[in-house]
C-alpha cells in the first residue's frame, strides 16, 4: 500500500524535472552610436532595469555602433521583426512619416529644454503615434543635444564660408534643402560611414552634436567646429507594433515602466555629456572649435529661413506653430 504514494511521488518528481523553464523573451536593441554617448547609456540602462523587474522573464541585448544594423537597414529591420527596438534619431523617419520633420527645421528649438517642452506638449505626444499606421509604435523620446557643423576648413563663421563644400547629411530631405539653401552639396550618407568620408575628403563637413563627434573622433579629421546651434539630434524610441502588441500584458507593462525610467535617465545625461565631450575636443586641440557672433548665427538663420515655407505643407502648419511657440 505504501507503493503507491511514492509512485504518485516520484511521477510528480519527474513531471517537474521535465518541465522546461520559461525560456526569457530575448529584445534586441539596436543602435548606430557609441556606447559612451546618451543612446548608448541610454540603451544599457533600460537593458538594466528591464531585466531587474521582469527577472528570467525578459533578456534585453543591446547592440552598439551599427553592429546588427546601420541606418539603412535598422527600421526594414524592425519591421520585420529582427529586432524589437530601435531609437533612430528624429531625421531618420522621412519615408514613414512627414511631421516628424518639424525636428529638422534650421533654428526650430533654441536649446534641448524647447525640444523637451514641445515632446512632452499635446503635439509632441500625439507624433509618438503618428507611424502606427506603417506598424511602428513609438515608446519615448531620447535626447542627444544642439548640432554645431565642421569642416575641414579655417573659417566657419558665416553661410558663405560653406559654399560650394560637400556636407554630409543624415537621411533627411529637410537637412538637403537646409545645406542647399547656403551653396553648400550635401550628401545623405549612413552614420557609420562619415569618420572616412571626412579622412578622405569625400565630404568637407558635417553637422552633428558635440557626444558623436567626440565618440566618432570627427575632430581628428576636421579643422573647425563651429558653434551654431542650428538644429538638434533627438530621437524616437520605437518598437514593431504587432510585437509590441502580443506581448503579455505583465511583461508590456514592465518594460513600458522600464523604459519610462531610462528616458529620464538618459535625457538627464545627454547635457552632461555634450558638455564634457565639448571639454575634451577643445582639450584634444586637433580642431579649432569657433564661437558665433549674435551677428554670424543671425546670417545662417536668414539664409536658412526658406527651408520653413518648402516643407509646411508637408509637415503641417499646426505642427510648426506648436514647435516654434516653445
Ligand atoms: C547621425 O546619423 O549623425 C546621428 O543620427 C547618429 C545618431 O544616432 O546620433
Amino acid at each position: 500500500m505504501k507503493l503507491i504514494p511514492s509512485l504518485i511521488a516520484a511521477t510528480a518528481a519527474l513531471a517537474f524535472a521535465t518541465v522546461a523553464p520559461a525560456q526569457p523573451i530575448v529584445i534586441k536593441f539596436s543602435h548606430v552610436v557609441a556606447e559612451n554617448t546618451p543612446k548608448g547609456q541610454g540603451a544599457l540602462k533600460f537593458k538594466e532595469l528591464a531585466e531587474k523587474s521582469l527577472p528570467g522573464k525578459v533578456q534585453v541585448q543591446v547592440f552598439p555602433s551599427s553592429q546588427l544594423f546601420g541606418d539603412a537597414k535598422e527600421l526594414e529591420a524592425l519591421l520585420l521583426g529582427d529586432v524589437q527596438i530601435i531609437a533612430p534619431s528624429l531625421s531618420k523617419f522621412d519615408r514613414y512619416t512627414k511631421s516628424l520633420q518639424v525636428f529638422d527645421l534650421p533654428f526650430m528649438f533654441d536649446d534641448v529644454a524647447a525640444v523637451d517642452r514641445f515632446q512632452a506638449g499635446p503635439v509632441g505626444q500625439k507624433l509618438l503615434n503618428s507611424m502606427t499606421s506603417k506598424g511602428i509604435v513609438g515608446l519615448a523620446y531620447w535626447h542627444n543635444g544642439m548640432k554645431e557643423l565642421s569642416s575641414d576648413k579655417d573659417q566657419l563663421k558665416r553661410p558663405e564660408d560653406i559654399k560650394g563644400l560637400k556636407f554630409r547629411i543624415q537621411a533627411s530631405d529637410v537637412l538637403e534643402a537646409q545645406f542647399r539653401a547656403v551653396g553648400a552639396n550635401p550628401q545623405k550618407m549612413a552614420f557609420s560611414e562619415v569618420y572616412q568620408a571626412l579622412q578622405t575628403g569625400v565630404v568637407d563637413g558635417q553637422e552633428n552634436t558635440w557626444s558623436n563627434i567626440w565618440s566618432q573622433k570627427y575632430h581628428e579629421v576636421q579643422k573647425t567646429i563651429a558653434v551654431t546651434n542650428h538644429g538638434v539630434i533627438d530621437y524616437m524610441v520605437i518598437t514593431n507594433a504587432k510585437w509590441w502588441n502580443g506581448l503579455p500584458a505583465d511583461v508590456r507593462a514592465g518594460l513600458a515602466d522600464a523604459m519610462k525610467q531610462a528616458t529620464v535617465y538618459a535625457n538627464k545625461l545627454a547635457n552632461d555629456l555634450n558638455e564634457q565631450d565639448r571639454k575634451k575636443i577643445a582639450d584634444a586641440g586637433k580642431a579649432k572649435i569657433q564661437d558665433l557672433s549674435k551677428e554670424d548665427v543671425a546670417a545662417w538663420k536668414k539664409a536658412m529661413a526658406p527651408v520653413w515655407k518648402k516643407f509646411e505643407g508637408d509637415i503641417g502648419k499646426d505642427i510648426i506653430a506648436a514647435a516654434s511657440q516653445q
